[in-house]
Parts: C-alpha cells; structure tokens; sequence
C-alpha cells in the first residue's frame, strides 16, 4: 500500500487525482495527525472533499502512522443532477433532496443560528418563509427559543410542493403555524398581512423566480417597517448525502461564485439603500441578515 512521510502536499493530491481515475476507493498510509508536526486531520479531510470523496474512520497501522480510505462520492446521487417531470415535486418527499438535514450540518446550523440571533426571532411576531419544504428552518426556531414564546408567533410557510408541504404539517401540528401550496411568484393572491421577518433559504435563485424584481417586491409590499430579512444563498452542492462547499454554476465543470456574488451583493445594496444594516456571513450557505437601521 502507498505510504506517504513527508512530501509535500501537491504530490498527494497529484497521485490521488490519478489513482481516483481508474478506482472508486483509495487506501494510503499516512503520517498520525496526532503527532505534533504532522499535517493534520481538518487537512485530510478537506483533501478528501476536493476530491469529491468520503474519508472513512482511519485504522491505526502502528504507532507513528494510520490508514486513510477515500471513497469516491456517487456524483449520480445528486438532486442537482436529478431529472423530473413535476417540477413542482422536484424537492418533494419522493426527491433526494428531502432526505437532507440541513440543521445537522454543523456549518449551516452555526451560520442560521447567527442569522436568528441577530435578528431577534424570539422577538417576532408573523414570520414568513418562502420555500418552506419540510419545515426545517422552523424546526431550528422550535429548539433555539422558548415553547410559550414559540407558540405566540405567526408562522407561514409557503413552497409549491404538495408532499414537502403534507410533511410540514404533521410537524407542526399548531394553530400558529400555516403552510400554503402556492407558486412564490403569485404570493399577492394568498393576501398574506404583512410579516416583521422574511426568511428565504435556497430558494431566491430558483430559474422560476425573477430574482431581482421579486426580492425588491418583498421589501415593499410584504414586510413591516421593522421587518427583518434572513436570506440564504447556497455555496455548496449535495452529493451522495454529503455538503461539498463550492457553488455550482452553468456552463463550468467546477464550482464558480459569480452569479452567486452577484446575487447577494444585488441584495445588500438594495437592502442599505432601504436603511436596512447587512451583515453576509457563512460558507457552505451565504447568509444575508438585514435589519432596519435606526429603530
Ligand atoms: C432548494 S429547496 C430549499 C428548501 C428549504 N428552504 C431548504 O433550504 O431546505 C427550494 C424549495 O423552494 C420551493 N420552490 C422553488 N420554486 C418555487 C416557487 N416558484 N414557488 C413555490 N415554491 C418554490 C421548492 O419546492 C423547494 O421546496
């Protein structure tokens, strides 16, 4: 089996590029991360996902040295790549996409998490989401604060997926929580009162939003005047159940964050131009938090 002491970095990646070609799995000896002076774990760990691979438990082969396995990601079994006929059910129970926890990702959970504090959801009183699905981004509210508190907000949530939206609901089985199956882009006929925070995770950017004028329709017409904004823009891709970071972009076999960028910048400008103060935080999910300067 390969063993690798102390070559440089690109020596590694170069052979794993190459021996990745002809096998779905890799096994290697390397230095024990442990040890002072070894290159370290997060540095293999990171390897393995550039190389779109799953690092599995290392085995211990002595005392100075482990065993890593790499194995390649199924690239199939990605909803990215997914194909369907409804594309009001592309996410919906029968998708990859649905069987995802987004909340057990440490670095979306750390990022959302901030994203609430600062906008003081405890504080809330009708909260709107657009793109709901199975109701995740509400299951996260649900723990972080208070049930009494919970129970006195205003929850709406809304997604064209009929099955994610059936799933909500047995979630939140509560008078204060509504779901509704309805196209984003004719929100304005569910003639909804006005909400104090928006929160819009993955779902903006959509081919079937015009991203632009539908945020700024938002900001007029369905937010309070002390309303906030969490909008959450992903930087990454779903692969065989894992978050590989990286924005994928038509047109590039790797990832590339232009229209991303464009996209939230397009927003924070708009934002500070409504007095709203914008902070952009995250990694593998940008996240824009707005509050209303000056109350
Ligand atoms: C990528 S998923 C994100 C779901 C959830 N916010 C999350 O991050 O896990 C996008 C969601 O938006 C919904 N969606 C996309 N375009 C929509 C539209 N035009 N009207 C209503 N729902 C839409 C999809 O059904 C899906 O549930």
């Amino acid at each position: 089996m390969k063993k690798f002491t102390s070559e440089p970095l690109l020596e590694i990646t170069t052979w794993i590029q190459e021996a990745l070609k002809t096998s779905t799995s890799l096994s290697f000896i390397v230095p024990d991360p442990d040890q002072e002076n070894n290159r370290s774990f997060k540095a293999w760990v990171n390897l393995a996902e550039l190389h779109f691979c799953k690092l599995l438990i290392p085995k211990p082969i002595d005392e100075n040295f482990i065993q890593l396995t790499f194995q390649k990601l199924n690239q199939e079994s990605s909803f990215h790549s997914a194909s369907v006929k409804n594309k009001e059910e592309k996410y919906g129970t029968n998708s990859i996409f649905f069987d995802i926890n987004k909340n057990e990702e440490p670095t979306f959970l750390h990022a959302y998490k901030k994203a609430l504090e600062a906008v003081k959801v405890e504080k809330r009183k009708h909260i709107l989401n657009l793109g709901i699905n199975k109701g995740d981004e509400f299951e996260l509210i649900q723990q972080l604060i208070e049930t009494e508190t919970f129970d006195n907000i205003n929850f709406t949530g809304i997604d064209h997926s009929q099955t994610a939206l059936n799933h909500a609901k047995k979630r939140f089985p509560k008078d204060n929580v509504q779901f509704f199956q309805q196209d984003i882009n004719t929100i304005k006929e569910l003639q909804l009162q006005k909400s104090d925070l928006i929160i819009s995770i993955g779902t903006l950017q959509s081919p079937s939003i015009n991203y632009k004028p539908f945020l700024m329709s938002l900001v007029q017409e369905h937010l309070t005047y002390d309303g906030a904004f969490i909008l959450g823009f992903p930087n990454s891709r779903w692969i065989d159940g894992e978050l590989i970071y990286g924005a994928k972009a038509p047109n590039y076999p790797y990832s590339e964050m232009s229209l991303l960028y464009n996209d939230v910048i397009f927003a924070k400008k708009y934002l500070q131009q409504k007095k709203f103060r914008v902070t952009i935080t995250g990694r593998e999910y940008i996240f824009l938090t707005a509050t209303r300067i000056g109350l």
